[in-house]
């Protein structure tokens, strides 16, 4: 077991009809709310009006920004900023699922920066300071909503990039499972799929694989993504299936489910923002592509031993072979696809989605060469 610091500060507030308590926590912070939120989904689901009803209780007033896409992009992360700084906001809400989240985080940062604020995607600076960020999570899946990271698309150079600084974590986190009752089933299984990937990243890549507690984590979480998927996937209405899914997919990314991993690769991740950055698919949807072929490509590099005993714990899989089909079972069952061509992305684009990809690798610190990313990919067909 590696040394490791944990340390997370986000104020979370789980349960039935917790969204009146927004206005409260976030009127500790300022007056002035920037209320970002994306295509209208919180409209239909009396989102939108339960956090409109909580500020204004609490005498905040909010300016709105809507239209944040999935995927979100540089140009409309600049318009927030602008609008923050114009309208001297002195607080971001975010309500919606991960993008909308990174979005706010993105445009709470730059509204305290003189610069641009792409500038921190690609290192150029560090965000020293951002506006206190408040979340009402409608999408349980990327562990945004308890975590300091954020990924944004600039949408030119096709580059998906991340940063993640402490001043990113939120002040407080709803997490009303009620909420996400009005997802598609696509995005559940999205959602399913990323919870899954943030939890096997560390655990199949650490260098210190003596970890009896974080493993035992792991498998936990990844039992309860699974189970509560499938209850979900027979009764959407199931509320302590939305509700285990919605906890474990925050813990699954908010640190603790990779203590004393040490320098763990996040491969997956840097390949599916390739995808996502190229063809604008759900991240959920590229990592259940990614994850099969480089598990194979994993289990032909010595990973035998730990996939077998993930799939012992979590799926009862007899070996590793075994383990990898009952991932990409799951995957199927969900209803994400698990490759390339399900998707549409033709293999003759594999050497330009490695090209892409590249530049994360690089970032973050990867040890991979272009020829092995396009072997991965190959895998993926
Ligand atoms: O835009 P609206 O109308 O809100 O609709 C959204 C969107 O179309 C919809 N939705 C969300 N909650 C809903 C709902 N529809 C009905 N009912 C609800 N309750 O779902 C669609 C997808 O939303 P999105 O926020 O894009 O999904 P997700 O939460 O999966 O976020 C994906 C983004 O997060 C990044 C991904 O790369 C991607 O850009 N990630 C962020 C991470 C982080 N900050 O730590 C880590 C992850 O690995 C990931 O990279
Ligand atoms: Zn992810």
């Amino acid at each position: 077991m590696q040394n490791f610091n944990f340390s997370n500060p986000v104020k979370i507030i789980f349960g039935k009809g917790t969204i009146e308590k927004l206005g409260a926590e976030a009127a500790k912070a300022g007056q002035k709310a920037l209320f970002v939120y994306g295509g209208g989904s919180i409209k239909k689901n009396g989102v939108y009006e339960a956090v409109l009803k909580t500020l204004a209780g609490s005498g905040i007033t909010a300016v709105e920004h809507p239209g944040v896409k999935p995927n979100p992009v540089l140009s409309h992360v600049r318009e927030g900023v602008k609008k923050a700084k114009a309208e001297k906001c002195d607080l971001v809400i975010a309500a919606g699922g991960g993008s909308v989240i990174d979005e706010s985080k993105a445009i709470a940062a730059g509204a305290l920066y003189a610069g641009d604020v792409w500038d921190f995607f690609t290192r150029k600076a560090r965000a020293q300071e951002a506006l206190p960020i408040f979340t009402v999570l409608t999408l349980p899946a990327t562990g945004s909503e308890m975590n300091n990271g954020c990924v944004v698309t600039n949408e030119e150079t096709k580059q998906k990039y991340s940063t993640g600084e402490t001043v990113l974590f939120p002040k407080a986190s709803i997490l009303d499972p009620e909420v996400t009752m009005s997802l598609p089933l696509a995005q559940v299984a999205n959602g399913a799929v990323d919870a899954i990937a943030h939890l096997i990243e560390g655990y199949f890549t650490t260098p210190d694989p003596d970890n009896a507690v974080t493993d035992e984590i792991v498998h936990a979480l990844s039992r309860s993504v699974i189970a509560s998927t499938e209850r979900i996937l027979k009764d959407p209405k199931d509320y302590n299936a939305r509700a285990s899914m919605m906890w474990s997919a925050t813990l699954a990314l908010n640190g603790l489910a990779s203590c004393g991993y040490g320098r763990m690769s996040f491969i997956n991740h840097a390949i599916e923002h390739s995808l996502s950055a190229i063809y604008d698919i759900a991240h959920g949807a590229g990592l259940a592509i990614i994850m099969p072929a480089w598990f194979k490509h994993y289990l032909a590099n010595g990973g035998e031993q730990r996939l077998a005993k993930y799939g012992k714990a979590v799926f009862g899989s007899k070996d590793a072979q075994e383990t990898i089909r009952d991932f990409e079972a799951f995957f199927r069952k969900a209803g994400a696809p698990v490759r390339l061509s399900e998707a549409g992305i033709p293999a003759k684009d594999i050497p330009a989605i490695a090209e892409n990809a590249m530049g994360l690798i690089a970032m973050w610190g990867i040890k991979a060469d272009k020829p092995e990313v396009e072997k991965i990919l190959s895998g993926a067909k």
